[in-house]
């Protein structure tokens, strides 16, 4: 029996006789004696073999890193000047009695402790991977977030239901992944993008209260902080208005910071409406940590003989806004390209700058390409705007309104980081008043923006037939330090406005039967007024533990590519299935790369 993790002994097990099991993490040998690293879970021990105890000895000299032993021995303090206050068990050392070898290891690909290594070769042998010390602890963070969460629920009254995963397509904005059905040849499954019209049945149901830690799938492109499939913590209760949904909402996170990372967020959180966030920030999931902000400068704009800011000023749908950078005068003209490049990115066509040398010397004391093309006093209202100070710059954007927010919005928070224009620590808030929907150009018409169940605002309903894009909604987001870590909003509870939704979205009648008929029916038995959440746990994992990666936090994730290096899935199937499930490929495989 092991009476102790390796990792977890220390002084006051001295002299006492232990049984360990563990890998060995590494063996040194040392003239005569032999020392290893065991290591658990829970961390390493250092084992000392003496070559006075024959039997044992001769083991030691045999066996290589990651080896699994079980090792019985005795607790002694280390040697003066051999303490290791890096570890618990840093102060003490197992003297062996006994080795027993459980299992050999081949070489492995790399160290435990080697933090170099390719993120391809980890995820290719990615339970090694998982051996780390640093993944250890990422999926113990993440079961104790778990946890947390579900005691906070389960305190406050909502049951965990679970809910298909094979069903019919619920739009959350991605393409479905698929599942072909043997038994009805020709029919699919979708994979559930989100539990979103089940938590909505079950509040039809009388539940009132559910909650689920579930997986989501959506195949969409991927970046930093996406993976094909990830987990909600998924939320919906009846009878609650949006502000009593995110008052207890916050409190949940608040308590999960506070538990699991001993972080104060503040309480409450700020609300801030969409139009303010784009307005200020450009982004409807602003880094509050940056405090640079946006500075509207459209209206100024309209009669400038400065065409790119003209044009941009009198497009309806078209924005010129300057983001003032304190001491920014400093950057050297190759920063101010790369930052040109920069914004390209995001489909802005050049990046205008004035540099406020002296603000005493009028137009003279200033250093800008652009200046030529303003009259003086549009100048003046620029730096009185920007409330600039002699060593700012100011950038500007004009273009679509879509345009300046990404490219000026990515840019703040690029510059914000890299310039000393952010705090450190949490930023959480919430982001409110969202429109109903946003307009899709290359298709020419309204899409929901975030998804076709969420109520209008208070009376906005008329808006849906006459003027869709003021409509704004019941949606509210959870922002952390830039990124959207949960959404969420009251639904429709009534089966006319859903209906009046879906033909904004000009989805017809006979299509909202088709796809959604089974909610509209259950609207009309009695559906309570209700509402909800989701949060996304990979992210929030991913913010706890300042990864990198949202695969750093996820045991056995996917690629950027949506493949799996461990298992090689996707793959290819054999004719014989797909002939069980009626299915002729169209054209030739390309096996993944
Ligand atoms: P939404 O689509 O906003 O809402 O998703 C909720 C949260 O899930 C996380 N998330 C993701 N995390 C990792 N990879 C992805 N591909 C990914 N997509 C989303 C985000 C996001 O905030 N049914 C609604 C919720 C509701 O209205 O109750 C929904 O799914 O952190
Ligand atoms: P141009 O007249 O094209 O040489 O541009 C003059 C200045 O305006 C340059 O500094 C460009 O980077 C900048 N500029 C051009 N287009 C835009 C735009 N859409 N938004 C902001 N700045 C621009």
């Amino acid at each position: 029996m092991r009476t102790n993790y390796c990792g977890a002994i220390n002084t006051e097990y001295l002299d006492q006789t232990v049984t360990l099991f563990g890998w060995v993490h590494r063996r040194r040998d040392h003239g005569g004696v032999i020392f290893i690293d065991l290591r658990d879970r829970e961390g390493l021990v250092q084992i000392v073999c003496d070559p006075d105890n024959v039997a044992s000895f001769q083991v030691a000299e045999k066996i290589r890193n990651e080896f699994v032993l079980k090792i019985t021995g005795k607790v002694r303090r280390r040697p003066e000047g051999t303490v290791n206050t890096a570890l618990v068990s840093g102060e003490i050392e197992i003297l062996v009695a006994t080795i027993d070898v459980l299992n050999s290891s081949l070489t492995p690909p790399f160290l435990m402790d080697d933090d170099s290594i390719s993120e391809a070769v980890r995820l290719e042998h990615r339970y090694l991977d998982l051996r780390r010390p640093v993944m250890q602890s990422n999926l113990r963070l993440r079961h104790k977030v778990a946890m947390a969460v579900r005691i906070f629920l389960d305190q406050h009254g909502f049951l965990d239901i679970e809910t298909p995963m094979l069903t019919k397509s619920t739009p959350e904005g991605a393409r479905d992944y698929l599942v072909p059905s043997r038994v009805n040849a020709g029919h699919f499954f979708a994979l559930p993008q989100s539990p979103q019209l089940f938590k909505q049945l079950l509040m039809v149901s009388g539940f009132d209260r559910y909650y689920q830690i579930t997986r989501c799938f959506r195949d969409e492109d991927l970046r930093a902080d996406r993976q094909p499939e990830f987990t909600q913590v998924d939320i919906e209760t009846s009878f609650l208005s949006a502000d009593e949904i995110m008052t207890l909402m916050e409190e949940m996170i608040r308590g999960l910071f506070k538990s699991v990372i001993n972080v104060d967020l503040p309480n409450p959180f700020p609300r801030l409406t969409y139009a303010d966030a784009m307005f200020k920030y450009g982004s409807d999931k602003p880094d509050l940590r940056v405090s640079l902000e946006f500075t509207e400068l459209t209206d100024l704009m309209k009669e400038v003989t400065f065409k790119v800011f003209r044009e941009a000023a009198e497009k309806p749908d078209g924005r010129v806004a300057a983001l003032c950078i304190p001491r920014g005068a400093a950057l050297s003209r190759k920063e101010i390209d790369d930052y040109t490049q920069f914004v390209g990115i995001y489909g802005a066509k050049g990046l205008a700058y004035i540099k406020v040398n002296d603000l005493g010397s009028g137009v003279e004391g200033l250093q800008s390409p652009i200046l030529k093309f303003l009259p003086e006093d549009t100048i003046n209202a620029i730096l009185a705007r920007t409330n600039a100070q002699n060593g700012d710059l100011i950038f500007f954007g004009a273009d679509k309104a879509k345009i300046v927010n990404e490219s000026l919005g990515a840019l703040r928070i690029k510059i914000g980081h890299q310039h000393g224009h952010a705090e450190s620590g949490w930023k959480p808030l919430w982001v409110i008043d969202f429109p109903m929907f946003e307009r899709d150009e290359e298709e020419n018409r309204w899409q929901a923006l975030h998804h076709p169940f969420t109520s209008p605002a208070e009376g906005h309903d008329e808006l849906l037939e006459s003027d869709p894009g003021r409509a704004l909604s019941k949606a509210y987001d959870m922002v952390l330090n830039g990124s959207e870590i949960g959404g969420g909003s009251v639904r429709i509870h009534r089966q006319d406005i859903q209906s009046k939704v879906f033909r904004a979205l000009n989805i017809s009648d006979d299509e909202a039967q088709q796809k959604f008929g089974f909610l509209l029916e259950a609207l009309q038995y009695g559906a309570p007024p209700h509402g909800g959440i989701a949060f996304g746990l990979d992210r929030i994992l991913t913010m706890m533990t300042g990864s990198e990666s949202i695969r750093d936090v996820i045991a056995f994730p996917k690629t950027q590519r949506a493949q799996c290096l461990l298992t090689h899935a996707p793959s290819t199937v054999d004719e014989k299935q797909l002939k069980e499930l009626n299915i002729r490929l169209r054209q030739i495989e390309t096996k993944p790369v």
